[in-house]
């Protein structure tokens, strides 16, 4: 059997570049997608020199008609997609009462829309061959809310509502969907923090530090593989012990 195919999306940004490299490490074929060509290019470029071949495809996953025609794009590259990574996020912060429209939209859109216009699209070809994972990228926020990230928790908790209801469907056909739920991670998203901000959480994890991407990367490393297969409509918390609860 050839390598599977795995599809990241937002695999350009800091934690989506550290699953690439895991899932390549680990022997798949990766795709991920973008909507500036100069810098995915400039970004495929930079991986092509330490080794790694990614294939890209152009999507707006908030963009249900522009999310399918990339799986489409992405399958005539490499294949069926085996594998989807539903890791694009965004963040715009702001207290509830001061929430703008577009706020709200713009961070519903992109986090938790997205996973309905690309999952849709890979999930018939995953029935069809009995195999497939599906591991949505929540938040830390998502289980326990933040101050100023009502839309952001709504859709990442949103996120994990779709996971444990996938799951159920798809559970006899070989597939496997579950949630990764990351704390905070030294990324742009989290260094966009001011630093007295990003201090005072930094001393609130017990860890005493921000997760790595590669961290992040490991566990979805760990379920996308073959063994993982009982281990399904699961949310696996990553977090340095931020945020404990069973
Ligand atoms: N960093 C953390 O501490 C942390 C913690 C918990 C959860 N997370 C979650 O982890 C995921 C990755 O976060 P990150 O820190 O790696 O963020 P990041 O560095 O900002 O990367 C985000 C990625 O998503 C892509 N993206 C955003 N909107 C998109 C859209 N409409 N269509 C297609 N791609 C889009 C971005 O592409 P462009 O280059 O085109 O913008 C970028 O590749 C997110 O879902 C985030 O919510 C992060």
């Amino acid at each position: 059997m050839s390598a599977r195919v795995a599809l990241v999306t937002g695999g350009t940004g800091g934690i989506g570049t550290a699953i690439v490299r895991r899932l390549a490490d680990s022997g798949y074929r990766v795709a991920t997608n973008y909507r500036n060509e100069d810098k995915a290019r400039a970004w495929q470029a930079q991986l092509r020199a330490d080794g790694y071949e990614v294939a890209l495809a152009a999507g707006d996953v908030t963009d249900h008609v522009a999310a399918e025609a990339m799986v489409r794009e992405i399958e005539g590259q490499l294949g069926p997609v085996d594998i989807l990574i539903n890791n694009a996020g965004i963040t715009r912060d702001g207290t509830f009462h001061k929430m703008k429209p577009d706020q709200w939209q713009d961070v519903i859109n992109t986090n938790l829309n997205s996973i309905y216009n690309v999952t849709r699209p890979v999930i018939e070809g995953m029935r069809e061959r009995k195999w497939g994972r599906i591991i949505q990228i929540s938040s830390i926020n998502g289980l326990k809310g933040q101050y100023g990230q009502a839309n952001y928790a709504a859709a990442k908790a949103g996120m994990h509502g779709f996971t444990i209801s996938l799951a159920r469907e798809n559970a006899k056909l070989g597939i496997t969907v579950n949630t990764v739920s990351p704390g905070y991670v030294a990324t742009d998203m989290v260094m966009a923090v001011p630093e007295d901000v990003r201090a005072k959480i930094a001393a609130d994890i017990p860890t005493g530090r921000l997760g790595r991407p590669e961290e992040i990367a490991y566990a979805v490393n760990f379920l996308v593989a073959d063994e993982a297969a009982w281990i399904t409509g699961s949310n696996l918390d990553i977090n340095g012990g931020h945020h404990m609860g069973w």
